[in-house]
């Protein structure tokens, strides 16, 4: 089994659910569920059976256009109006990857814009565009792994956190893509370490089971090893995704990467953010303004642990995202080109 065949969501071909894969059972069982009710949808991406900024995106795209065309009314007036519900109800989801607000201000837009049409139509256009936004993300990612190859040499050791791969996306990731278009050229000498990710472990149950499944040398590390791999030689380069990007360059992602980033300057090594333009969000000046999930105590306390392994009571913080400082980020890999600092001038002259 080659995770790049797996599909992270798709719309069903009678177009009457999401088919997700649930990424809370990885890697031991491989399960798609089927979702219709908006409810249920929300959830998923809640409970990260679907997660990743990119995928999240995707989903929310699907996710509007199947609950608009259960909207029971020709007027297009009242669609709008339940629309506009449904969609202030899925950005409620989740906080920190901008890609959900994106997508589904994008599909808001193409709503108003054919609000002239009947009310059918517009909900035919919108399952075009909830496609398209996935069939972009599929481009978007693999020009993003061609200019991350283009930094590889061989035999270097990559090091990544959290899962910004092919299930964080529609296909090849956006951290991992480099390392998928090395196998493609035929490298067969990258090394990958993951971070395992606590406390929910996407670095080894998803990061590890893809690159792992995909033939390539992987080595799980916990997130505490990562100082000592450094130390030891064994990693030339750091590929992460992200969640949001500020306009100076701040990058939120998967907790713990801003200790990455800190160790990579202590070490000398460069790290590079990976990132589709529709994760920088030009509207924040800095990576202060990025909303910080704060996610359930048990996911510290329990989860993963055959037995509680804390004390009852006590209390816990869990932020989901941390936000790396721009000045310890070498480059910003997006699909419009490689932005080196200063990151506000880069993005401007790149149109994002
Ligand atoms: O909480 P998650 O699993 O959704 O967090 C995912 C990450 O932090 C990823 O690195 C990020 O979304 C980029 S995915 C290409």
């Amino acid at each position: 089994m080659d995770a790049l065949q797996l599909d992270t969501v798709r719309i069903s071909d009678d177009k009457t659910c999401l088919e997700i894969l649930d990424q809370t059972l990885l890697p031991n069982t491989i399960k798609v569920v089927k979702v219709s009710r908006l409810e249920d949808i929300w959830e998923a991406i809640r409970l990260l059976r679907v997660r990743g900024a990119p995928a999240i995106g995707v989903c929310a795209g699907y996710a509007i256009a199947l609950a608009a065309s259960q909207i029971d009314t020709d007027d297009p007036v009242r669609f709008c109006e339940e629309f506009l519900k449904q969609k202030a109800y899925l950005a409620s989801a989740r906080p920190t990857a901008v890609n959900l607000f994106w997508a589904l201000d994008r599909m808001e837009r193409t709503m108003r814009a054919h609000l002239d049409k009947p009310v059918s139509t517009v909900k035919e256009i919108l399952f075009t565009e909830a496609q398209a936004i996935r069939d972009e993300d599929v481009s978007i990612s693999r020009r993003i792994g061609e200019l991350g190859f283009a930094l590889l040499k061989h035999g270097d050791g990559i090091l990544t956190h959290c899962n910004a791969g092919t299930l964080a996306t529609a296909k090849y990731g956006t951290a991992t893509a480099p390392i998928y278009i090395a196998r493609e050229r035929g490298w067969s000498d990258l090394r990958v370490y993951c971070d395992e990710t606590r406390p929910l472990l996407q670095g080894a149950r998803l990061t590890a089971f893809e690159l792992h499944s995909a033939g390539i040398d992987t080595t799980l590390i916990c997130d505490n090893m990562a100082s000592i791999t450094m130390k030891r030689g064994l990693i030339d380069i750091i590929f992460v995704g992200c969640d949001r990007v500020a306009r100076n360059g701040d990058t939120a992602n998967k907790i713990g990467t801003s200790g990455v980033a800190i160790l990579a300057k202590h070490y000398g090594i460069p790290f590079y953010v990976c990132a589709p333009s529709s994760t920088i969000d030009m509207s924040l000046e800095t990576g202060d303004q990025i909303p910080i999930e704060e996610r359930p105590p048990e996911e510290v306390t329990e989860m993963w642990y055959a037995q509680r392994m804390a004390p009852e009571g006590i209390r816990v913080c869990n932020p989901a995202f941390d936000v790396t400082e721009h000045t310890l980020i070498t480059g910003i890999i997006t699909e419009k080109g490689l932005c080196r600092p200063p990151f506000d001038r880069a993005f401007a002259e790149l149109g994002i």
